[in-house]
């Protein structure tokens, strides 16, 4: 039997998109193990891991305040709105996961992007071809619906503990009397001003370069547009930001030159939030429950499976490497071909997730430095000739993402992903933040023979995202392993290797964290050679024939909690500004 399947889930729309299936009711489990009523007493505290440690003491604030995991992540995000600007905040989405101890359910909000009612499959294609990374990058038509004030909301509504406004206070408090710039953000600046438009357009050039000269690390930065912001959604809710003065200031960014978009107030009045399956899928002992379409959270259960499948051979020198770096291959081919937004197109994600599926797939077999094909999944049973086949797609994502975790005092998880695209989106600014350019992460191009791309531009369509927050629980249902990262579209593999470093090589979460990233999408493998064994994996790989392309340094930002039977360990990724903190005792 194909033992993947649909994590519980306490919404009712969760529940109405698993029935959609009947290999998926099959698998679900029955709501009468369900034990609602009796938690068991949590041990080991509660614990925040982010990029920023202004947002790390936010989220424990409001743990220390009797505040959930869920309260912690909004209020956490809020401060790396403020903080972290070129990653992620008000102007962009996110995908929220959620464990509730109590019940046992998880919950998937998606919060992505949206693009426009305007929208054109060829809205990147100018005379000359597609638009390039960069025109497309700071366009007015890379500006999709934002969608994470709505996913805060909607997250607070169902498993929020807090009063709304509270979760505000921490980041307004800063907003209003300063922070301190960090050399990350700091050090993206002068970059931007030679590439981008950020020390150009309206808004930013006032806030990022005062008097025409870039911020520096250290000195105190005061953001009273955020703080109005903040004020008015915290005062008034969502609406305050989807109506109204702010939605005005939103909509006139978008429709700047360049290549002015077509977002309206309509657009933003309209947007919702989507309450999506929770994909599980076993791997050894393990359940593995990650995020579905738009999300690239399948990888998560197929990169695992396929490692396992791919023959191990202990006389070959980094054999572990050789087995993750094909398994990611074949998975990232998959994703690559097939994922794209799930309301709009069909995905044979039963098919690619099952045990059947994957024992095949790891046989396909591709010379080291030759590209990768998708699978064949119309083999199986489920598929059918409407099963889609799509033209090539290799949409590039920028870097511009951050991740959360969380853990509260009752063993509730979050893992919460959230993004604008590329270093500050947009770079346009509307009422203290930057929006998005989520739409870059579409497929730019139009295939010239009229063929389609799963992850094409539609009006109201959301593009694929390589964003992947995970949960992994044992045997015993045990959550063991909170995690996710930034990255763009190596993303699947910084993951990836967190969760197989963890469970297979027996490295704590900050060992992995730490390991030299690999990333095998395509027939060039990038190796992280400024790290640990780096150099010795990029050598080892190429004697084996691998087309390997060195980098000092990779671009993750995982932010991942184990749960041991001795406690939490957490781990903040070097290559950002993230630090851990453990709190032992509920002070409420
Ligand atoms: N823009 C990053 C992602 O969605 O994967």
């Amino acid at each position: 039997m194909n033992r993947a399947f649909f994590h519980r889930s306490s919404t009712v729309a969760l529940l109405a998109a698993a029935l959609a299936s009947a290999w998926l009711l099959a698998a679900c489990r029955p709501a009468e193990t369900l034990n609602l009523n009796q938690p068991d007493v949590w041990p080991h505290g509660a614990m925040v891991s982010a990029a920023n440690p202004l947002a790390v003491a936010a989220g424990i604030e409001m743990l220390e305040q009797g505040g959930n995991a869920i309260d912690a992540a909004i209020a956490t995000h809020l401060v790396l709105g403020l903080v972290e600007p070129q990653s992620s905040g008000l102007g962009g989405g996110g995908f929220l996961l959620h464990y509730d101890r109590s019940t046992q359910a998880t919950l998937f909000l998606d919060g992505r992007e949206t693009a426009p009612a305007g929208a054109t499959v060829d809205m990147f294609m100018t005379d000359k071809g597609a638009m390039g990374y960069i025109e497309a990058w700071v366009s007015g038509k890379a500006v999709g619906t934002p969608g994470m004030v709505a996913l805060y909301h909607q997250a607070h509504q169902q498993a929020g503990r807090l009063p709304w406004s509270t979760l505000f206070e921490p980041a307004l408090a800063l907003a209003r009397d300063g922070f301190v710039v960090s050399p990350r953000l700091a050090g993206y600046l002068p970059m931007m001003a030679q590439r981008s438009r950020l020390a150009k357009n309206e808004g930013s050039q006032d806030y990022f370069y005062p008097d025409g000269k870039p911020l520096v690390s250290g000195e105190l930065l005061k953001n009273p547009e955020y703080a109005e912001t903040l004020n008015a959604i915290a005062t008034l809710g969502p609406s305050a930001f989807y109506t109204g003065e702010i939605a005005e200031a939103i909509v006139q960014a978008a429709a700047r030159p360049p290549h002015p978009g077509t977002l309206t107030l309509s657009d933003l009045a309209d947007y919702q939030v989507k309450s999506r399956p929770v994909i599980c899928g076993p791997f050894r002992t393990y359940r593995i429950c990650t995020t579905s379409p738009p999300s690239s959270g399948a990888a998560q259960i197929m990169i695992p499976n396929l490692y396992d499948q791919l023959a191990p051979n202990s006389v070959q020198p980094f054999d572990h490497i050789i087995r993750f770096v094909d398994a990611q291959r074949l998975a990232y081919a998959d994703r690559d071909h097939f994922f794209g937004d799930p309301d709009e197109i069909s995905i044979p994600l039963d098919i690619l997730l099952s045990p059947e599926y994957l024992q095949v797939r790891a046989k396909d077999r591709f010379a080291p430095d030759e590209p990768v094909s998708h699978g064949d999944v119309w083999q199986f049973k489920g598929a059918s000739a409407e099963t889609p086949r799509w033209a090539p797609d290799t949409t590039d994502e920028m870097a511009g993402t951050t991740h959360l975790s969380i853990i509260d005092f009752d063993g509730n998880a979050v893992a919460l992903t959230a993004t604008v695209e590329g270093p500050f989106g947009s770079q346009r600014w509307a009422k203290g933040f930057v929006l998005n350019n989520e739409m870059t992460d579409f497929a730019k191009t139009v295939p010239e023979d009229g063929s389609a791309v799963a992850n094409a531009v539609a009006p109201n369509r959301r593009p694929r995202s390589s964003m992947s927050p995970t949960l992994v629980f044992d045997e015993t249902d045990a959550l063991v392993l909170v995690t996710g990262s930034p990255g763009g579209n190596s993303i699947p593999a910084y993951v990836a290797k967190n969760i197989i470093a963890v469970l297979d090589w027996g490295l704590t979460p900050q060992m992995a964290v730490d390991h030299p990233n690999i990333i095998a999408r395509g027939d060039t493998i990038r190796v992280e050679i400024g790290r640990g064994e780096g150099q010795a994996i990029a050598e080892a790989l190429e004697a084996y024939g691998y087309s390997v392309r060195r980098r000092e340094g990779e671009n993750s930002g995982l932010h991942s909690i184990q749960v041991t039977p001795t406690g939490l360990q957490g781990a903040a990724d070097p290559r950002r500004e993230g630090v851990v903190q453990h709190l032992t005792n509920p002070s409420h």
